[in-house]
């Protein structure tokens, strides 16, 4: 396998499961993905660029470290992307958002793009796009394609759930960006759906089913 990385922490893990049950409420649902997403950003952030800062505190002054250089973007693959959003916002609040309008045509199973908003000056900035269900990679593929052709050079993918030939076509098309996974499942289905899986994330997170 190219550039996964399986955040596979216990809690993780566990609010996972409470997801993946098709007994658990939307409400349940949302707080879950939202509190999944603290521990991914956690993980994802991990490597972040420090740079020493002098400050004055009550007592003296110090050195203390913040983070390096431009904003981060977090970029999100609409609709099921804002599940994980908010999570990343909670804690990187001065990051930049994108969103990428994207859906899945259901009989060739491939992207079809409805909207897109970015903030312009990319270059030099992190760009994490997060979609939870990275299930045949086309729509995870076509996400950063479109964020590589509006300047986007430093690219991180995140997802809760990843089925193994979707990340095979992912990093076909982009071998350079690492994705972030909770879980890589056992396969697809004939519809494109992830199995075992959670079901339709978007509709389980927003209650449309
Ligand atoms: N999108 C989903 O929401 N679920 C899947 O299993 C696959 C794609």
């Amino acid at each position: 396998m190219r550039d996964v990385r399986i955040i596979d922490h216990p809690l993780i893990q566990h609010k996972l499961t409470i997801m993946r049950d098709r007994a658990t409420s939307t409400a349940s649902f949302r707080r879950l993905l939202q509190e999944i997403s603290h521990l991914l950003c956690y993980e994802l952030t991990r490597d972040l660029e420090l740079e020493m800062v002098p400050i004055i505190t009550p007592v003296s002054m110090m050195m203390a470290p913040r983070l390096a250089g431009k904003k981060l973007v977090f970029a999100s693959v609409l609709r099921a992307g804002d599940g994980l959003l908010q999570g990343m916002l909670d804690l990187v609040p001065s990051a930049r958002v994108a969103h990428i309008g994207l859906y899945r045509d259901p009989e060739t199973l491939q992207p079809v793009s409805y909207y897109f908003k970015s903030p312009e000056d990319l270059d030099d900035r992190l760009v994490v796009i997060v979609d939870p269900m990275l299930a045949t990679g086309h729509s995870a593929a076509a996400a950063v394609t479109t964020m590589k052709a509006h300047g986007a050079q430093r690219l991180r993918f995140l997802s809760l759930l990843a089925a193994p030939e979707g990340l095979r076509n992912f990093h076909d098309v982009h071998p350079d960006v690492p994705v972030y996974v909770a879980a890589v499942d056992e396969k697809l289905n004939e519809h494109g759906y992830i199995v075992p899986g959670l079901g339709d994330a978007g509709d389980r997170l927003f209650g449309t089913k």
